[in-house]
């Protein structure tokens, strides 16, 4: 699987460890910044991740700020993004199976490495259910119209 990441200056270190994580698992990552420490703004990361989604040059997308949720209200901002931002194996599957999250948002500062290579991998080994999950999906595609 193709997929970018991002993060900010309080995500770039789980980002690393994320990054390597996909690697060695296989897969391919577009890394779309931070490349330090340096502070920065979120937005700009989450920007980049849910264009390269939505224009389909990555399957998925990881973000990581300091709680996830900064990333995930900005990614959140693109037409046919549906970001979330998770800090338990549980919500990681649940938000694939019935929500169809095509971006998972992680805060370096809440979750622990371990935790988040967990969540990373809940969240790609499950898969969007339909049925009465995609007629939800298609009301809030109708939100983004209006
Ligand atoms: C940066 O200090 C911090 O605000 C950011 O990483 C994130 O937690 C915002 O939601």
């Amino acid at each position: 699987m193709r997929i970018a990441m991002g993060a900010d200056h309080g995500g770039y270190s789980l980002k690393e460890i994320i990054k390597q994580h996909l690697v060695e698992a296989g897969h391919e990552v577009l890394d779309l910044g931070t490349h330090d420490t340096g502070s920065c703004h979120y937005p700009e990361y989450a920007e980049k991740v849910a264009y390269a989604v939505v224009d389909r040059d990555a399957d998925l997308g990881i973000l990581v700020c300091g709680t996830g949720i900064g990333m995930s209200i900005a990614a959140n901002k693109v037409r046919g993004i549906r970001a979330a931002a998770v800090s338990d194996c549980f919500t990681a599957q649940a938000t694939r199976e019935h929500n169809d999250s095509n971006i998972l948002c992680l805060g370096e500062r809440t979750v622990g490495p371990g935790l988040a290579m967990r969540i990373v991998d809940t969240w790609l080994n499950a898969s969007f259910q339909g049925g009465r999950h995609q007629v939800r999906l298609d009301m809030i595609s109708e939100l983004e119209q209006n």
